[in-house]
């Protein structure tokens, strides 16, 4: 074996599940994790899934995807020095040579606040475990989308300032209706923000569902 690939050991993605239901969008984030992450050759868990919940369907047919009702806490208690929490209130952005630090990159499996609130994050809940905290830059991103970061700058070593990006797209609903989605995403190759399949028609679903609530 070559030192290079004795150095890159395989990373485990965690998310820790922290609402107590899983509806489409975090089934869509997921789902694009699993892929993204075997494709890499990386491990994707979601811990603290609750027993009572029923995985939906897209994700109960994933080979990829760990599933466990233990949290991370537990699940990594003798490796809690390996484990980097990606946190947007940490005071020390991830760098490439985190990668060589932690192995265990953990997320917070929540969905953003629209608009973002300051300070007060949901990953504080994370934070008060007591891992090692990095920021991912000053904007709040999705969960895949902040999985796809670390990858980038973690396994391709790719310096969060190199990285492109597209902030707060604006997704055309209809003739008359947009909307903006209040994230950073990474920019494709085609110049668009880079989204889990199928989320562009769930967010178009789900203002036109808006819209007829309202009348
Ligand atoms: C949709 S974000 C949740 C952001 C939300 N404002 C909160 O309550 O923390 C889901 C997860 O992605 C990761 N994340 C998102 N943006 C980040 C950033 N700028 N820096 C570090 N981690 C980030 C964190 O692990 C976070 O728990």
């Amino acid at each position: 074996m070559s030192q290079t690939s004795a150095q890159a050991a395989p990373k485990t993605y965690v998310v820790e599940h922290l609402d107590p239901e899983l509806g489409p969008w975090s089934a869509l984030e997921y789902e694009c994790i699993a892929k993204e992450s075997a494709e890499s050759g990386a491990r994707f868990m979601l811990t603290s899934v609750p027993a009572t919940l029923r995985l939906p369907p897209n994700l109960a047919a994933l080979d990829s995807l760990h599933v466990e009702h233990r949290g991370v806490e537990e699940i990594f208690a003798s490796q809690k020095a390996r484990v980097c929490l990606l946190d947007p209130a940490a005071s020390f952005e991830l760098s490439p040579a985190d990668g060589e630090r932690f192995d265990i990159f953990l997320f917070g499996g929540i969905l953003g606040d629209d608009p973002p609130r300051g300070m007060i994050h949901r990953t504080s809940e994370l934070r008060m475990k007591g891992y090692v905290g990095r920021r991912l830059g000053p904007k709040q991103m999705t969960t895949d989308t902040a999985v796809r970061v670390t990858r980038i700058v973690v396994e391709e070593k790719t310096p969060l300032d190199q990285i492109e990006w597209v902030d707060y797209p604006e997704l055309r609903i209809n003739k008359h209706e947009a909307t903006e989605m209040p994230f950073r995403y990474v920019k494709g190759k085609d110049g668009e923000p880079i989204m889990p399949t199928g989320m562009v028609e769930l967010i178009k679903k789900d203002a036109d569902k808006g819209l007829e609530d309202l009348l």
